[in-house]
């Protein structure tokens, strides 16, 4: 399996993945929402390939925390694995890539709306420990942040998603 950014040419083949993984259509239609908005980080838009054939997607863009001021961080999503891949750990190779990237480029924290059993093996908590509030109405332990090396505790507010994600 390799992993990488995006290209052009990938942009059908990601669409797939999605539309399989999540069994519609919103997802996909995010991933190019996304794309063409200026919360769009091409360097975090990652694929896993096997054989040439990508069976996985990451995309990892900037949303807003708003606190005394408002700062950018990054949001995780989506993510999708081919059903008949998944299970095989791609979906963490695409977590750990990610992160290594966002670390790299000296992102002080990931947010994220999942599943606590999937995605705090990667060191995600919930974001209530950060004073960090969710814009959605879900249990606690489903919006969780992982903060990097230049975390600060200015990272404190109420997370806002830009307008790419208002029809997921
Ligand atoms: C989530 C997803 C990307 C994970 O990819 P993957 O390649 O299967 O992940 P891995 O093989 O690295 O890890 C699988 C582990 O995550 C767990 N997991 C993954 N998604 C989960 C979920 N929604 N709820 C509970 N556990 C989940 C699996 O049970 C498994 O746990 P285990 O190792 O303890 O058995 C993939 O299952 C997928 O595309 N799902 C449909 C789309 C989706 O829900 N995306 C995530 C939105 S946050």
């Amino acid at each position: 399996m390799n992993i990488r950014c995006e290209t052009l040419a990938d942009y059908p083949a990601i669409a797939e993945v999605n539309i399989l993984a999540f069994g519609q259509e919103n997802e996909a239609k995010l991933v190019e929402a996304i794309r063409h908005s200026d919360c769009y980080i091409p360097e975090l838009s990652l694929v896993a390939e096997i054989d040439g054939v990508v069976v996985g997607h990451i995309l990892f863009s900037y949303i807003n925390l708003v606190g005394e001021e408002t700062l950018q961080v990054l949001g995780l999503a989506p993510m999708a694995v081919l059903p008949q891949f998944q299970k095989r750990l791609i979906g963490s190779a695409l977590v750990k890539a990610g992160l290594e990237i966002a670390e790299a480029r000296g992102e002080a924290i990931v947010i994220v709306l999942g599943h606590p059993h999937f995605y705090s093996r990667f060191g995600f908590e919930p974001s209530v420990n950060y004073q960090i509030e969710s814009p959605f109405p879900v249990p606690e332990e489903f919006f969780m942040v992982k903060p990097l090396p230049s975390y600060h505790e200015k990272y404190r507010g109420k997370v806002v998603y830009p307008r790419a994600f208002d029809g997921v």
